[in-house]
């Protein structure tokens, strides 16, 4: 089996190829990805109708790209996958309207899929990763506690009630007067910061429920951002550890909560995952790895290249879906909002 998956719900145009080996695992034999981040920059922040033009302008040539690294062809496909959201509503359609003319012209199978179910399968694509896990799915639109039981079978545990993790980094960033997007910048200046310097909150610690709420953490940083103004820079750096700290706090604590919460809904669970482009960050991995080893549970985060957005795993999930007889057809809608 051997699937392409394509991608523009943000702002990274993408096309991969991936083949079902024989160990039930994913390998890939394309990953193409263009970045818009330099386009959207000098907005500090993704400008909707500029990622739709950029994704038009790419995505045929990026998809024959894919086709000749994999050394295959379009008639030698399963089915075509591609994120039909949710996203930003016109990269969406472009993304859609080019799979569903792939799949009309080469009489292949249309995969829909939901980009967050892609992020929350990728550990099966890389590590074989068998049901049910906890899941931290935690981009720059989305924060959620899930309970994977199966494909398609989702237990939301937890969500945020105000900003995703990823936003309030970008959000910090962007006060702090960083380059965008912020959670690399944040993560990497805090290394050199002191955590303990500003005493932030960390906002819905011990609580019964599973939630998230970041915005008074991120309003808390922009008082001692301005009280401090113009900041040196020890001043920013101490700020994006205080930062980064209490969001690792807040992060552990929520997830203790799910696992607590975990077997009522899908049993025992065989990992804790993080996936989305927050798992990109090697605080919270290291914090996520050592709570997953003090309850015996191993800790599974994709590669960092396979963290944010790309193909791999749309077409990943594709398969996924394939393999269980779950296609759609040419009237698969784009989505803008798609819980999953
Ligand atoms: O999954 P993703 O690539 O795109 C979305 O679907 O949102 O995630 C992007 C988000 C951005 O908010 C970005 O700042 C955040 O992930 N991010 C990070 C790091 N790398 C990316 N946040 C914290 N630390 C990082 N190292
Ligand atoms: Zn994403």
């Amino acid at each position: 089996m051997k699937i392409l998956g394509i991608e523009t719900t943000c702002d990274e145009t993408a096309a991969a190829v991936v083949a079902l080996d024989d160990g039930d695992r994913g390998r890939i034999l394309a990953n193409e990805i263009l970045s818009q981040i330099a386009e959207h920059a000098a907005y500090g922040g993704v400008v909707p109708e500029i990622a739709a033009r950029a994704h038009v302008e790419v995505l045929d040539r990026l998809i024959a790209r894919a086709l000749d690294r994999a050394g295959t062809t379009l008639s030698d496909l399963d089915g075509i996958a591609v994120a039909a959201g949710p996203g930003l509503i016109g990269g969406v359609l472009v993304g859609l309207v080019t799979a569903k003319t792939l799949a009309l012209v080469a009489r292949k199978p249309l995969l829909a899929v939901n980009h967050l179910e892609a992020h929350a399968l990728t550990p099966r694509l890389t590590d074989g990763l068998a049901f049910p896990y906890l899941l931290l799915l935690a981009s720059g639109g989305h924060t959620q506690l899930v309970a994977v039981k199966g494909v398609g079978d989702y237990v939301r545990l937890g969500t945020t009630i105000d900003d995703a993790i990823g936003e309030a980094f970008d959000k910090v960033a962007k006060l702090l007067g960083l380059a965008y997007p912020g959670g690399p910048e944040v993560e990497r200046l805090a290394e050199t910061g002191n955590p303990e310097r500003f005493a932030l909150p960390r906002p819905m610690l011990g609580r019964r429920e599973a939630d998230f709420s970041l915005s008074g953490l991120k309003t808390a940083l922009r008082i001692e951002a301005e009280r401090l103004a113009p900041l040196a820079s020890r001043d920013v750096a101490d700020l994006c550890a205080s930062f980064q700290a209490a969001v690792v706090d807040v992060v552990v604590d929520r997830v203790r909560v799910a696992l607590r919460g975990f077997g009522a809904v899908a049993g025992h669970p065989t990992a804790l995952v993080a996936a989305g482009g927050v798992a990109a960050n090697g605080a919270i991995r290291r914090a996520l790895a050592a709570q997953a080893g003090e309850v015996g549970l191993s800790f599974v985060a994709p590669p960092l290249p396979l963290c944010g957005d790309n193909g791999a795993m749309i077409a990943w999930a594709g398969l996924e879906r394939l393999r269980l007889g779950l296609v759609d057809d040419l009237t698969a809608p784009a989505r803008a909002r798609w819980p999953f």
